[in-house]
């Protein structure tokens, strides 16, 4: 049994980059091939050994909670068809994990969304995924990967990759010293730099493991870039003390709140799917 049980998935969004698809519809909920975004998240916390699964949502996002939940009108439908076994991966999921629910009221930023979530956490360390970051690895997913990281530095744990110079703007920036091959200890990280202000092409990527005492610090973190509360600017205190390990992960990770990110994704699963 994992140390980490609990995942976040902040939810709260509007999508406005996949506009007029997402008007009514959540931009988690957008599919890649025929499995939407969020689900491929919840696959991965469920692989690395998650069962508790916290999403913080907000208005308009309520085709989340029906899709993990029972639909009797179409599985009566559909029961003895061979379109049956297209639902078996969301009955595998609501077998085996427990989901809450709570809203984001107001969009003040990631850490804001992050902060929300808890009152479904309470006290523990636990992982966040951000659905968008569409991740494909071979072996261990990243959030398997990073479990098993925290269970030797036993603090916060990033994921980065390294990302074109001129593309540091879209990213929180860290600056480490490599402790291990592809495990950096982080001395600094910034939200959104200009290319001349970051301080190395590190980014970091949607996924994360927070410790139990990140609710205090990003209460105790004041307003960041774009006057929002950033899960960057609360992870930096914790990294002037030492405590946030960035990892180098394993896999690709496709950019799927992009509009040319989600299509790539597309086209290479669907291409791995056919042969
Ligand atoms: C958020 C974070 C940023 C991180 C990114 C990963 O930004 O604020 O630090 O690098 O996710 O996808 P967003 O993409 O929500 O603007």
């Amino acid at each position: 049994m994992s140390v980490i049980k609990k995942c976040l998935f902040p939810a709260a969004g509007y999508g406005t980059r996949f506009l007029p698809a997402t008007k009514s519809m959540p931009k988690e909920m957008l599919p890649i091939v025929t499995k939407p975004l969020i689900q491929y998240g919840v696959e991965e916390a469920m692989d690395a050994g998650i069962s508790e699964i916290a999403i913080v949502t907000g208005r308009g996002k309520r085709a989340i909670e029906d899709h993990f939940d029972i639909s009797y009108e179409l599985e009566h439908q559909i029961a003895g068809s061979d379109k049956e076994e297209l639902l078996q991966s969301t009955r595998d999921i609501m077998e085996r994990c427990i989901f809450s629910y709570t809203r984001q009221v107001e969009m003040k930023g990631l850490g804001h969304a992050i902060l929300v979530g808890e009152t479904l956490i309470g006290r523990e360390p636990f992982a966040v995924v951000l659905a968008d970051d569409y991740c494909i690895t071979e072996g261990d997913g990243v959030l398997t990967q990073m479990v098993k990281l925290y269970e030797k530095y036993q603090c916060s744990i990033v994921a980065i990759e390294e990302v074109p110079e001129d593309e540091t703007y879209r990213y929180g920036v860290i600056e480490g010293d490599l402790e291990e091959d592809n495990i950096y200890r982080v001395r600094n990280m910034v939200e959104k730099p200009a290319p001349e202000d970051a301080p190395s092409n590190l980014a970091i990527i949607g996924r994360y493991i927070l410790s139990a005492d990140i609710f205090d610090v990003i209460r105790n973190t004041p307003p960041g870039k774009n006057g929002e509360m950033q899960i960057t600017d609360a992870l930096q205190l914790q990294a002037q003390q030492g405590k946030v390990i960035g990892y180098r992960f394993t896999g690709r990770r496709f950019d799927c709140g992009s509009v040319d990110g989600f299509i790539e994704a597309t086209n290479f699963t669907y291409q791995s799917q056919s042969g």
